[in-house]
Protein backbone atom coordinates (compact mmCIF):
# COMPACT_ATOMS: atom_id res chain seq x y z
CA UNK A 1 0.00 0.00 0.00
CA UNK A 2 1.72 3.13 -1.00
CA UNK A 3 -0.80 5.68 1.15
CA UNK A 4 -1.53 7.16 -1.90
CA UNK A 5 -5.15 8.31 -2.96
CA UNK A 6 -6.65 5.60 -6.57
CA UNK A 7 -7.46 7.70 -9.08
CA UNK A 8 -10.46 6.27 -10.87
CA UNK A 9 -11.83 8.32 -13.94
CA UNK A 10 -13.64 8.81 -16.34
CA UNK A 11 -11.79 9.76 -19.81
CA UNK A 12 -12.60 13.21 -20.10
CA UNK A 13 -11.52 13.56 -16.39
CA UNK A 14 -8.77 11.73 -16.48
CA UNK A 15 -7.47 14.89 -18.33
CA UNK A 16 -7.25 16.63 -15.31
CA UNK A 17 -3.98 15.14 -14.63
CA UNK A 18 -2.52 17.11 -17.78
CA UNK A 19 -2.69 20.64 -16.64
CA UNK A 20 -2.52 19.72 -12.89
CA UNK A 21 0.68 17.87 -13.57
CA UNK A 22 2.40 20.76 -15.51
CA UNK A 23 1.29 23.30 -13.14
CA UNK A 24 3.20 20.75 -10.37
CA UNK A 25 6.05 20.48 -12.92
CA UNK A 26 6.90 24.01 -13.46
CA UNK A 27 6.56 24.94 -9.60
CA UNK A 28 9.23 22.15 -9.08
CA UNK A 29 11.99 24.03 -11.36
CA UNK A 30 10.33 26.87 -9.90
CA UNK A 31 9.73 28.77 -12.98
CA UNK A 32 8.90 32.09 -12.60
CA UNK A 33 5.39 31.94 -14.66
CA UNK A 34 3.69 30.28 -12.18
CA UNK A 35 3.74 28.86 -8.23
CA UNK A 36 1.63 26.00 -7.19
CA UNK A 37 2.63 24.48 -3.95
CA UNK A 38 -1.18 22.92 -4.32
CA UNK A 39 -0.31 21.41 -7.55
CA UNK A 40 2.50 19.65 -6.55
CA UNK A 41 1.38 18.57 -3.05
CA UNK A 42 -2.05 16.71 -5.14
CA UNK A 43 0.88 15.17 -7.60
CA UNK A 44 2.46 13.83 -4.81
CA UNK A 45 -0.59 12.15 -3.15
CA UNK A 46 -2.31 10.74 -5.79
CA UNK A 47 -1.47 7.13 -7.06
CA UNK A 48 -0.92 7.86 -10.54
CA UNK A 49 1.45 6.98 -13.53
CA UNK A 50 2.35 10.70 -14.06
CA UNK A 51 5.36 9.77 -15.60
CA UNK A 52 3.63 9.61 -18.53
CA UNK A 53 3.73 13.01 -18.69
CA UNK A 54 7.30 14.06 -18.12
CA UNK A 55 9.12 16.39 -20.59
CA UNK A 56 5.53 16.82 -22.59
CA UNK A 57 6.47 20.45 -24.88
CA UNK A 58 2.99 20.60 -24.32
CA UNK A 59 3.08 21.52 -20.63
CA UNK A 60 4.22 25.17 -20.87
CA UNK A 61 1.42 25.64 -22.99
CA UNK A 62 -1.08 24.14 -20.68
CA UNK A 63 0.15 26.22 -18.05
CA UNK A 64 0.62 29.54 -19.89
CA UNK A 65 -3.01 28.97 -21.05
CA UNK A 66 -3.81 28.78 -17.20
CA UNK A 67 -1.98 31.86 -16.76
CA UNK A 68 -4.10 33.98 -19.31
CA UNK A 69 -7.08 32.55 -17.86
CA UNK A 70 -6.36 33.73 -14.52
CA UNK A 71 -5.03 37.54 -15.52
CA UNK A 72 -8.46 37.78 -17.41
CA UNK A 73 -10.19 36.68 -14.33
CA UNK A 74 -8.23 38.60 -11.72
CA UNK A 75 -8.77 41.58 -14.25
CA UNK A 76 -12.13 41.28 -14.05
CA UNK A 77 -12.36 40.99 -10.24
CA UNK A 78 -10.54 44.04 -9.80
CA UNK A 79 -13.16 46.07 -11.69
CA UNK A 80 -15.97 43.78 -9.92
CA UNK A 81 -14.15 42.49 -6.58
CA UNK A 82 -17.96 41.66 -5.40
CA UNK A 83 -18.53 39.99 -8.70
CA UNK A 84 -19.29 35.97 -9.07
CA UNK A 85 -16.53 33.62 -10.90
CA UNK A 86 -17.64 30.04 -12.38
CA UNK A 87 -14.95 27.74 -12.94
CA UNK A 88 -16.67 25.22 -15.09
CA UNK A 89 -14.92 21.85 -15.20
CA UNK A 90 -12.56 22.95 -12.54
CA UNK A 91 -10.46 19.53 -12.68
CA UNK A 92 -7.91 20.16 -9.40
CA UNK A 93 -7.10 23.55 -10.83
CA UNK A 94 -6.24 26.63 -8.04
CA UNK A 95 -7.81 29.10 -9.73
CA UNK A 96 -8.95 30.19 -6.41
CA UNK A 97 -5.59 30.21 -4.29
CA UNK A 98 -3.91 32.29 -6.86
CA UNK A 99 -6.36 35.25 -7.76
CA UNK A 100 -9.20 35.44 -5.22
CA UNK A 101 -9.15 38.87 -3.87
CA UNK A 102 -11.22 37.81 -0.59
CA UNK A 103 -14.56 39.20 -1.11
CA UNK A 104 -15.64 37.46 -4.69
CA UNK A 105 -17.99 34.98 -4.45
CA UNK A 106 -16.34 31.17 -6.61
CA UNK A 107 -18.52 28.58 -7.67
CA UNK A 108 -16.67 25.30 -9.31
CA UNK A 109 -17.70 22.69 -11.26
CA UNK A 110 -16.70 19.19 -12.44
CA UNK A 111 -18.36 15.65 -13.23
CA UNK A 112 -19.14 13.44 -10.20
CA UNK A 113 -16.15 11.75 -9.81
CA UNK A 114 -13.76 14.12 -10.83
CA UNK A 115 -15.56 16.66 -8.21
CA UNK A 116 -15.41 13.81 -5.76
CA UNK A 117 -11.46 13.70 -5.70
CA UNK A 118 -11.56 17.36 -6.23
CA UNK A 119 -13.42 17.32 -2.86
CA UNK A 120 -10.31 15.32 -0.90
CA UNK A 121 -8.13 18.62 -1.85
CA UNK A 122 -10.43 21.45 -1.35
CA UNK A 123 -13.44 22.46 1.22
CA UNK A 124 -16.62 24.89 0.43
CA UNK A 125 -16.72 27.55 2.84
CA UNK A 126 -19.36 30.44 2.39
CA UNK A 127 -17.24 32.38 -0.44
CA UNK A 128 -16.80 29.19 -2.75
CA UNK A 129 -19.08 26.63 -3.32
CA UNK A 130 -18.71 23.39 -5.60
CA UNK A 131 -21.29 21.57 -7.70
CA UNK A 132 -20.83 17.69 -9.07
CA UNK A 133 -22.50 17.45 -12.23
CA UNK A 134 -22.56 18.21 -15.60
CA UNK A 135 -21.93 21.69 -17.09
CA UNK A 136 -25.36 20.67 -19.51
CA UNK A 137 -26.76 19.87 -15.88
CA UNK A 138 -29.83 22.84 -15.24
CA UNK A 139 -29.29 22.95 -11.35
CA UNK A 140 -26.14 24.56 -11.01
CA UNK A 141 -27.00 27.59 -13.59
CA UNK A 142 -30.06 28.43 -11.70
CA UNK A 143 -28.24 28.32 -8.37
CA UNK A 144 -25.09 30.70 -9.83
CA UNK A 145 -28.44 33.11 -11.38
CA UNK A 146 -30.21 32.95 -8.35
CA UNK A 147 -26.71 34.53 -6.33
CA UNK A 148 -26.71 37.89 -8.25
CA UNK A 149 -23.85 39.05 -10.89
CA UNK A 150 -21.76 39.93 -12.30
CA UNK A 151 -20.30 36.83 -13.44
CA UNK A 152 -17.13 35.87 -14.58
CA UNK A 153 -17.57 32.04 -16.52
CA UNK A 154 -14.28 30.23 -17.16
CA UNK A 155 -13.83 26.57 -19.11
CA UNK A 156 -10.11 25.87 -19.29
CA UNK A 157 -9.57 22.66 -21.27
CA UNK A 158 -13.53 21.75 -21.13
CA UNK A 159 -15.83 22.54 -23.87
CA UNK A 160 -14.10 21.30 -26.52
CA UNK A 161 -14.77 17.44 -25.13
CA UNK A 162 -18.19 18.04 -25.82
CA UNK A 163 -20.21 18.46 -28.62
CA UNK A 164 -20.85 21.62 -30.36
CA UNK A 165 -24.45 21.44 -30.43
CA UNK A 166 -24.31 20.67 -26.64
CA UNK A 167 -21.91 23.83 -26.07
CA UNK A 168 -24.05 26.28 -28.33
CA UNK A 169 -27.26 25.17 -26.23
CA UNK A 170 -24.83 26.05 -23.02
CA UNK A 171 -23.92 29.35 -24.34
CA UNK A 172 -27.18 30.27 -25.26
CA UNK A 173 -28.42 29.39 -21.47
CA UNK A 174 -25.31 31.50 -19.91
CA UNK A 175 -26.81 34.52 -22.30
CA UNK A 176 -30.07 34.19 -20.79
CA UNK A 177 -29.43 33.57 -17.26
CA UNK A 178 -26.74 35.12 -16.39
CA UNK A 179 -27.06 38.62 -18.40
CA UNK A 180 -23.86 40.67 -19.07
CA UNK A 181 -21.68 37.65 -18.61
CA UNK A 182 -18.13 37.36 -19.52
CA UNK A 183 -17.08 34.09 -20.90
CA UNK A 184 -13.81 32.96 -21.01
CA UNK A 185 -12.85 29.51 -23.04
CA UNK A 186 -10.28 27.94 -25.59
CA UNK A 187 -10.81 26.34 -28.63
CA UNK A 188 -9.65 24.24 -31.15
CA UNK A 189 -9.61 24.93 -34.80
CA UNK A 190 -10.02 21.46 -37.80
CA UNK A 191 -6.41 21.15 -37.38
CA UNK A 192 -6.85 19.46 -34.35
CA UNK A 193 -10.00 16.77 -35.71
CA UNK A 194 -6.91 15.66 -37.93
CA UNK A 195 -4.20 15.55 -35.90
CA UNK A 196 -5.35 15.08 -32.25
CA UNK A 197 -4.26 11.46 -32.12
CA UNK A 198 -1.05 12.95 -32.57
CA UNK A 199 -1.04 15.52 -29.87
CA UNK A 200 1.65 14.51 -27.07
CA UNK A 201 -0.48 14.38 -24.04
CA UNK A 202 -3.87 14.14 -25.49
CA UNK A 203 -3.03 11.30 -28.26
CA UNK A 204 -2.52 8.52 -25.83
CA UNK A 205 -5.32 9.29 -23.61
CA UNK A 206 -8.98 8.13 -24.07
CA UNK A 207 -10.81 11.82 -24.15
CA UNK A 208 -11.07 13.07 -27.84
CA UNK A 209 -11.49 16.87 -28.59
CA UNK A 210 -15.49 16.77 -30.13
CA UNK A 211 -15.58 20.31 -31.21
CA UNK A 212 -13.39 22.25 -33.62
CA UNK A 213 -14.02 26.51 -34.46
CA UNK A 214 -11.62 27.74 -36.79
CA UNK A 215 -12.83 31.41 -36.15
CA UNK A 216 -14.16 32.05 -32.65
CA UNK A 217 -15.58 35.04 -33.76
CA UNK A 218 -18.22 32.50 -35.52
CA UNK A 219 -19.50 32.51 -31.89
CA UNK A 220 -21.38 35.93 -32.26
CA UNK A 221 -23.68 34.21 -34.02
CA UNK A 222 -24.98 31.93 -31.22
CA UNK A 223 -26.53 34.71 -29.46
CA UNK A 224 -27.85 38.11 -29.41
CA UNK A 225 -25.40 40.53 -27.83
CA UNK A 226 -22.56 37.93 -27.55
CA UNK A 227 -19.27 39.89 -28.64
CA UNK A 228 -15.93 38.24 -29.04
CA UNK A 229 -13.73 40.67 -26.97
CA UNK A 230 -10.17 38.89 -27.11
CA UNK A 231 -9.04 35.96 -28.64
CA UNK A 232 -5.23 35.48 -29.15
CA UNK A 233 -3.14 32.09 -29.11
CA UNK A 234 -0.67 31.39 -26.69
CA UNK A 235 2.49 33.23 -28.11
CA UNK A 236 0.33 36.55 -27.93
CA UNK A 237 -0.45 36.38 -24.17
CA UNK A 238 -0.27 39.09 -22.02
CA UNK A 239 3.29 40.54 -21.90
CA UNK A 240 3.31 40.75 -17.62
CA UNK A 241 2.44 36.80 -18.14
CA UNK A 242 4.63 35.82 -21.06
CA UNK A 243 7.69 37.71 -20.58
CA UNK A 244 7.96 35.73 -17.06
CA UNK A 245 8.88 32.42 -19.30
CA UNK A 246 12.01 31.92 -19.16
CA UNK A 247 14.40 32.26 -21.83
CA UNK A 248 14.71 29.87 -24.14
CA UNK A 249 11.56 28.91 -23.70
CA UNK A 250 10.33 32.03 -24.47
CA UNK A 251 11.72 32.18 -27.94
CA UNK A 252 10.81 28.49 -28.28
CA UNK A 253 6.86 29.29 -27.53
CA UNK A 254 7.05 32.59 -30.08
CA UNK A 255 8.88 31.10 -33.11
CA UNK A 256 6.07 28.29 -32.90
CA UNK A 257 3.32 31.17 -33.81
CA UNK A 258 2.92 29.63 -37.09
CA UNK A 259 2.70 25.69 -35.90
CA UNK A 260 -0.75 24.61 -36.53
CA UNK A 261 -0.41 23.25 -33.48
CA UNK A 262 -0.44 27.06 -31.91
CA UNK A 263 -2.27 28.49 -34.10
CA UNK A 264 -5.25 26.20 -34.06
CA UNK A 265 -5.46 26.99 -30.20
CA UNK A 266 -7.21 30.03 -28.82
CA UNK A 267 -7.95 31.31 -25.59
CA UNK A 268 -11.04 33.64 -26.04
CA UNK A 269 -13.14 36.05 -23.82
CA UNK A 270 -16.75 36.88 -24.72
CA UNK A 271 -19.42 39.01 -22.96
CA UNK A 272 -23.09 39.58 -23.61
CA UNK A 273 -23.58 42.96 -24.60
CA UNK A 274 -26.96 42.48 -22.69
CA UNK A 275 -25.69 44.26 -19.64
CA UNK A 276 -27.68 44.30 -16.66
CA UNK A 277 -27.82 47.46 -14.43
CA UNK A 278 -25.13 47.06 -12.00
CA UNK A 279 -22.96 45.89 -14.90
CA UNK A 280 -23.38 48.75 -16.69
CA UNK A 281 -20.08 51.20 -16.06
CA UNK A 282 -17.44 48.42 -16.03
CA UNK A 283 -16.42 46.39 -18.76
C1 LIG B 1 -8.27 19.09 -19.39
S1 LIG B 1 -9.19 19.02 -17.94
C2 LIG B 1 -9.07 20.71 -17.39
C3 LIG B 1 -9.25 20.85 -15.91
C4 LIG B 1 -9.10 22.28 -15.40
N1 LIG B 1 -9.98 23.19 -16.08
C5 LIG B 1 -7.68 22.74 -15.50
O1 LIG B 1 -7.39 23.59 -16.33
O2 LIG B 1 -6.85 22.24 -14.74
C6 LIG B 1 -10.87 18.88 -18.50
C7 LIG B 1 -11.89 18.98 -17.39
O3 LIG B 1 -13.21 19.09 -17.95
C8 LIG B 1 -14.07 18.32 -17.15
N2 LIG B 1 -15.28 18.02 -17.92
C9 LIG B 1 -15.35 17.36 -19.11
N3 LIG B 1 -16.64 17.27 -19.49
C10 LIG B 1 -17.37 17.88 -18.54
C11 LIG B 1 -18.77 18.10 -18.36
N4 LIG B 1 -19.67 17.67 -19.23
N5 LIG B 1 -19.18 18.76 -17.25
C12 LIG B 1 -18.28 19.19 -16.33
N6 LIG B 1 -16.95 19.02 -16.46
C13 LIG B 1 -16.51 18.36 -17.53
C14 LIG B 1 -13.24 17.10 -16.81
O4 LIG B 1 -13.77 16.35 -15.76
C15 LIG B 1 -11.90 17.75 -16.49
O5 LIG B 1 -11.82 18.15 -15.15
Amino acid sequence: MSGKRRVELGPAQETLLIPLYGRAALARQRNALLDDPRAVEMVDALDYDFSRFEGLSSLVGAVLRTRIHDYWAARWLAANPLGTVVELGVGLNTRFERIDNGQARWFELDLPDAMELRREFFADSDRRTSFAGSVLDDKWVDIVAASGGPWYVVAEAVLFFLPETAVRELVVRLGDLLPGAHLAFDTWGQWMADNQNDHDALGPMEARVQWFVDDPATLEGWARGLRLNESVVLPDAPREIFDLLPEPTRSSVRSMRDDPQVSSYRQNLLRFSNAPRWDRETR
